[in-house]
């Protein structure tokens, strides 16, 4: 049996969605829609589907998902977020924009639509977990200009932010993105130099960690809290571990801390709900569900 024939095996003609990823087994995509499938008592399933990094085989992907009656889209992970781009039907504009692709929904017509909710989810994540955070009220500071960094950073412009400093080892790449990401309004994103990470935390009302550092198994993030106000949100999207180094010294000064769990969560969101036809919410349950999932 072959990856396809056994996520139609698993489905026995329900409505499913999986993950697709090269690898895939990691995933907790599986987790966090099994958790809402189950809590909303719907009778579909969410599967894994390892799809190699060729363009065959993404080909192969779209035509399994238009021409398996039961298949309603999936979720894209690494290496096929954006390769996926040309081979699909409809690409959302917020998906264009970011220029990547975490969503696939299949529409009623049978075509497939590309849409982005990884901005959405880091927002929703930081409004449930730093409420007093508002957009408007200050400069942000984003570490890192990765595949990550884009949805944040696209995420915070719409939201308002007046003022985005950019900051990344590799400075050239925080100078393409905050090119691709300056609004016309006259509001500024501001490029410095990885040296200058913690200088540039003064005067901030939020601090994003989008770069792969203080994951299990990359280094730490060095960078010195002192110039942050107290009263700045810190949120890092890294969730292995959840509680990362640089979270556990800006709670231990009492700033308000986000971890990356949430955003992985409220991602699902919307595209559970084009699947499966049922709005859905994150709760202390699902977290506490995927975070064990997580070995967390
Ligand atoms: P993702 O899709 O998760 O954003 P990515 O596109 O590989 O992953 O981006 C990883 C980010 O972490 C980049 O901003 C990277 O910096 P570079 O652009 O200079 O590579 C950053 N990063 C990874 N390892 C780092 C390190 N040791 N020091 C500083 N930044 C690092």
């Amino acid at each position: 049996m072959n990856a396809y024939e056994q996520l139609v095996a698993e489905a026995q003609g329900r409505p499913f969605a999986a993950i697709v990823g090269w690898p895939v087994e990691h995933s907790r995509s599986p987790a966090l829609h099994g958790f809402w499938l189950r809590q909303q008592r719907i009778d579909g399933h969410y599967g894994r589907l390892p799809v190699e990094p060729k363009r065959a085989a993404l080909e192969e992907l779209v035509g399994f998902l238009k021409s398996t009656p039961n298949a309603r889209g999936c979720n894209l992970t690494l290496p096929h977020k954006i390769e996926i781009l040309p081979l699909l039907d409809h690409v959302a504009p917020v998906a264009k924009r970011i220029g990547a692709v975490n969503t696939v929904v299949k529409l009623p017509d049978g075509t497939l639509e590309g849409r982005n909710t990884d901005g959405f989810g880091f927002l929703e994540a930081l409004k449930y977990n730093a409420p007093h955070w508002t957009a408007a009220s200050g400069p942000v500071l984003v570490l890192g200009a990765g595949g990550a960094a884009r949805a944040v950073v696209a995420s915070l412009i719409d939201e308002g932010v007046p003022e985005l400093r950019l900051v990344n080892r590799t400075r050239q790449s925080a100078v393409d993105l905050g090119v691709a990401f300056t609004p016309a309004d006259g509001r500024r994103i501001v490029v410095g130099s990885w040296s200058e990470r913690s200088e540039l935390l003064a005067g901030t009302t939020l601090l994003v960690n989008t770069t792969s550092l203080g994951m299990k198994g990359q280094p730490a993030l060095d960078i010195d809290l002192a110039p942050l106000p107290r009263q700045a949100a810190v949120d890092d999207i890294v969730y292995v571990p959840l509680e990362t180094g640089l979270l556990a010294a800006a709670r231990a000064r009492g700033n308000r801390c986000v971890d990356g769990l949430g955003m992985l969560l409220h991602q699902g969101r919307p595209g559970f709900e084009a699947w499966f036809g049922r709005k859905v919410d994150v709760s202390t349950e699902q977290r506490r569900v995927v975070a064990a999932d997580l070995g967390a």
